[in-house]
Parts: structure tokens; sequence; C-alpha cells
């Protein structure tokens, strides 16, 4: 057992502290937030994630975790303090790590014994060395410290699990101290753990949401070719599964990647690439292929329609993916906006994401148009002349064709997610178009 500080309370940094004490780790987590600290004593998570606010409370009714703001006390005699903070990112691409240097200098200030800490955010390729040198030039007392990088492979929506069951942990160290240290705290975990330098580590993490989120730019642009040629996407996709050097996942195209990491991360390293003088040519393709994408449907619907001014609209799904309340550079956002300008009144339909939506795009007249938020899809379906799918949630793939058919004023489907067969929509009588099926 050890004694572990994480720092930071977001997906990252409260999943990683559950699950460490969920391992038999005493955890405590700091957060600035007064009110996300009050929140997770009183047993519930600030994040919607599958299995976590269970994870807290029997963790914390057994006394493995606790929450606090009081930094000092937390980090002084901590045995490992991972840093889970963000890395936003900033206007020219690059990550904004002013969070972890805050982190990295009340650390210094704080620690009283020998520590490791370790960096679990995604941060470009070098700053662990950085963050070591900072600590140490703002060390207060005579202490060993050293830094590690520890990249998370989580994904939103099924992030307990993906801690839990990780595929592998990349460790990256400097010392056999830090190494042996690491492994220690993650044996209970009973995952295979690759140890590397810290530089690798470093680069391990982006270069794998890159080549995934290249992985799907790839297949949407095939999809885009596939309807000039008439091809099927998903056909194709099979396909090429079968090939395990290739392989079945991520292989959807769709309305684009979102969400926190893809698009960040890939405009990080092109960022990060330039900085050395490289263009990195195939990462770059990746994020053009994607913005259009994202925008892909409307501009199909624009040419279809003559107007969208006072039409109703249905919009089915708003997250960036199903399982998460989170709307980081979802297509919802592109594509709303855009609807409103055009007079469009909109019936959105998400069954976590819409609270957080209206916060950007309140209830209301809106631009030229309005949008209301619905509890039940049918209210968004009904008598409507078009709807448009932008999130693969359960409840929205369970819709059948024909309900379509018998609900809306006009049965047009435009569908960022290729939920639907296209015979069984047609079959319906319901006019589908999807991505990288039919022109
Ligand atoms: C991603 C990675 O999958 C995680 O391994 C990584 O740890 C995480 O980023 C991170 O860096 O923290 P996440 O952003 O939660 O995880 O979501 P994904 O499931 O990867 O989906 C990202 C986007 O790609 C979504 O908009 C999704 O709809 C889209 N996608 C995914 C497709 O369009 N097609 C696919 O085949 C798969």
């Amino acid at each position: 057992m050890h004694k572990i500080t994480v720092a930071g309370t977001g997906y990252v940094g409260l999943v990683a502290g559950v699950c460490f004490a969920e391992m038999g780790h005493q955890v405590t987590c700091v957060d600035i937030d007064e009110n996300k600290v009050a929140l997770m004593k009183s047993g519930v998570t600030p994040i919607y994630e599958a299995g976590l606010q269970e994870l807290m409370q029997k963790n914390y009714a057994v006394g493995r975790i606790t929450y606090t703001t009081d930094y000092k006390s937390a980090y002084k005699d901590a045995d490992a303090i991972f840093i889970g903070v963000g890395t936003p990112e900033q206007p020219d691409g690059s990550a904004n790590l002013s969070y972890i240097a805050n982190v990295a200098r009340q650390i210094a200030e704080t620690i009283e014994k020998d520590c490791l800490v370790i960096v679990k955010s995604t941060v470009p390729i070098g700053t662990n060395d950085k963050v070591e040198q900072f600590i140490q030039d703002f060390l207060v007392h005579d202490v060993k410290v050293e830094v590690a990088s520890n990249p998370e492979f989580l994904s939103q929506g099924s992030a307990v699990h993906d801690t839990l069951h990780a595929e592998r942990i990349i460790i990256g160290t400097e010392s056999k101290w830090a190494e042996e240290l690491l492994k220690k705290i993650y044996k209970p975990f009973h995952i295979p753990i690759v140890s590397v330098n810290r530089r690798s580590a470093e680069m391990i993490k982006y270069a794998s949401n890159d080549f995934l989120a290249l992985k799907i730019s790839y297949m949407n642009d095939i999809a885009n070719l596939c309807e000039l040629v008439g091809a099927d996407i998903q056909d194709v996709a099979r396909g090429m599964s079968f090939d395990e050097r290739i392989g079945g996942k991520f292989l959807n195209a769709g309305i684009g990647f979102g969400g926190s990491c893809f698009p960040k991360d890939t405009k990080a390293l092109e960022y990060i690439a330039k900085q050395h003088g490289y263009e990195l040519r195939t990462v770059k393709s990746a994020i053009d292929v994607n913005k259009d994408q994202k925008t892909m449907l409307y501009k199909k619907a624009s040419k279809r329609l003559i107007t969208f001014n006072g039409l109703k609209v249905a919009v089915l799904g708003l997250t960036f993916k199903p399982g998460t309340d989170d709307l980081r550079e979802a297509a919802s956002l592109e594509n709303v906006p855009l609807l409103l300008e055009q007079g469009a009144d909109i019936f959105a339909y998400d069954p976590v994401g819409a609270a957080n939506f209206a916060k950007n795009f309140p209830e209301g007249i809106s631009g030229r148009g309005s949008i209301k938020y619905v509890e039940h899809i049918e209210d968004a379906l009904e008598g409507a002349n078009v709807c448009f799918i932008f999130t693969e949630w359960g409840e929205v793939k369970a819709v059948t064709p024909d309900m379509y058919k018998k609900l809306m004023r006009t049965p047009l489907i435009y569908d960022g997610r290729n939920i639907y067969g296209v015979d069984e929509m047609r079959a319906a009588g319901v006019e589908y178009h999807s991505i990288g099926r039919e022109p």
C-alpha cells in the first residue's frame, strides 16, 4: 500500500485516484474547486462515468480515499503524487501547461520527504524534463524528487473499466528507483507494464491518439470517395477489418472525431513538429479531413432543401460520443449554429448532454431560428421536416425506421453515425442520407 496524492479531479485524475483506492492504496485527491470537493465528499461524482460513483462511495466509506483543497497537507508526505490536470489547447494549437506548472510549484514548496511525481496529463515531449528541473529549482526541503511520465489511455464513457482493465500501462522513467516504485504501485492491477524513458512515454501517448485520429480521418476520407464511386463504407470497413494488421476497431466513418483528446492532440503534435522545423503531413491531413467532415451532412442537407427557415429540425444526440455528457469539439456545436443562422426551429434530444448544451444555446429564440430541448425522442420527431443524428446513443439507435415515417412530417434523415441500413430505411419509406454509402 502506498500513500498517493492525485492533483486534479477531472476525467484523468479522479478516475485514477478512485482506481488506486480500489486497488488498496491510500489516496488523497486535490482540487482547487471547493464546490467540487464538497460534492465528491458527499459521494457524488462531478463527471458522468459508468461505475465511478459507486467506487467513490465504496472507497470513501472505508477511508481509502479523501478529497481536499488543502494541497499542502496532501503533498507533504505522499510517496507519489500523480498530476492529472488539464493541458487545454491554446489558439496556436500548442498545449497550455500553466496548470501543470502551478501544481509543480506547489509540490516543490511543500514536500517534506522523498517523492515521485508522475505526470498523467498529456504533455509535449520533453515537458517532464522541464517539470523535474522546475520542481528542483523551487524545492524548499532537502528531499529527493523525480518526475516520471505515465500517460493515460482511458476513453470517456468507459473510464473506470479502461483503467482497471487497460491493455498496457506505459511508464517513462529516468531511474531504477522511479521505475520500481511505479511498478509496485501498479502491481495490484495485473496489467502489462511497458517501461521506457520519459520522452518515449510522452511520445507514445501522442503517437497513439494521433494514429487513432488518423485511422478515423482515413475512413472518413475513403467514405466520401465511396459515395462518389458507388461503394459502401461499412462493407469496405468490414472487409478491411479481417486483416489483423488493420484490425477491426476505429474503422467507423462518421461525422468526424470530437472530444477533449483527438482534436487537441493532433494539433499539439503538429505544433511540436513545426517547432522542430518538421511538417507532420499525415497528422495535418487528419486534422483537415476532420474539419470538413463535421459539416458534411449540413452541406448535403442544404443542397437538398431550399431553406431551413421555419422548418422543424430534430437533432438527435449532442455529445461528442455516447456515454458522456462532454460536448467538447462535438459535431453538434458546429452544426446547430449553422442551422439556427438559417432559421431552423430545432428540437434537440440528448439523454445526458442537453443541460450542458443549453448553457451555450439557451432554450428559446436564437439567431433567426429557435432551439428547444425535449426529454423524449418522439417529441423531437413529431411533425419534423428533417432529422440530424449526431450521436449514436442507445436511445437513438432504438428508434425504428417506421417511427421516423410515422412521426415526421417528411421522413428525411441525415445520419452522421450510420446507425441504420440503407435498405431498411428505404423499405420503410424514409429518405435516408448517411456517410459513405449513398450520394
Ligand atoms: C481518446 C482515446 O480513445 C483514448 O485512448 C485516450 O486515452 C483519450 O482519447 C485521451 O487522450 O484521454 P476519447 O476522446 O474519450 O478517447 O474518445 P474515443 O472513444 O476515442 O472517441 C473520440 C472520437 O472519435 C469520438 O467523437 C468518436 O465518435 C470518434 N470515433 C471513434 C469515430 O468517429 N469513429 C470510430 O471508429 C471511433
